[in-house]
């Protein structure tokens, strides 16, 4: 679990984003897979981010402050096919820059739902990330839908496929993959961290 860690702000445009230099490290994937939820699991909070059945509601860009040393940034959701031209407005005017262009960030959590794989909406994602110059993590969620078979089988699955960063399966609901998640992060941010 990671402590003392709270709300920060959330970004609506460029101008917006911190400039304490701090390193950050973003949530990234379809809406629903689980960002906030994956948050809250970090924190040991039910309601730290807003986590909803209703999907593509998060517009900003938000950020979590941890011990005063870094944030995780949990990014707006895609593919969503109700908003289609919003959202891609939005991902023109704030994802993709903050993703281009942010300094400061060190890492991309990658999230996937484990029991789906991609889908089409992933792609331009994960094609965009494989020329990442920083470290990725892929993590597999809502494991605990999987059997104990299934996820053997689709851990080595993924692994294969997702050579390129660490992949590992989580489960918000059940804390699986929690301690892995959290060392990851802290090799993240580690101020020698990094590539
Ligand atoms: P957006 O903010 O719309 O992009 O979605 P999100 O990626 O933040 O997803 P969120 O955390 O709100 O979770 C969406 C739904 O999936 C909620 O109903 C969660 O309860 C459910 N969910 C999230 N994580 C898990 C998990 O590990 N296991 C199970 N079974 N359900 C999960
Ligand atoms: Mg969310």
């Amino acid at each position: 679990m990671i402590r003392d860690i709270c709300f920060d702000r959330s970004v609506f445009s460029p101008r917006e984003l911190p400039n304490d230099g701090l390193p950050e490290i973003c949530l990234s994937g379809r809406s629903n897979v689980g960002k906030s939820s994956l948050i809250n699991r970090l924190a040991n909070r039910k309601d730290l981010a807003k986590t909803s059945q209703k999907p593509g509601k998060t517009r900003s860009l938000n950020y979590y402050k941890v011990q005063e040393q870094y944030y995780l940034v949990d990014l707006p959701g895609y593919g969503y096919a109700k908003a289609p031209k919003a959202e891609k407005s939005l991902f023109e005017k704030l994802v993709n820059p903050y993703l281009l262009n942010r300094k400061e960030l060190r890492g991309i959590i990658q999230l996937i739902d484990s029991r789906h794989g991609p889908v089409s909406g992933d792609h331009l994602m994960l094609d965009w990330i494989e020329s990442w110059r920083g470290r990725v993590l892929y993590v597999f969620t809502k494991a605990d839908k999987l059997s104990a078979n299934e996820r053997a089988i689709l851990t080595k699955t993924y692994q294969k496929e997702f050579d390129m960063g660490d992949t590992m399966m989580f489960s918000a609901h059940t804390g699986m993959g929690l301690q892995t998640l959290e060392s990851w992060i802290r090799e993240t941010v580690r101020p020698d961290g990094g590539d």
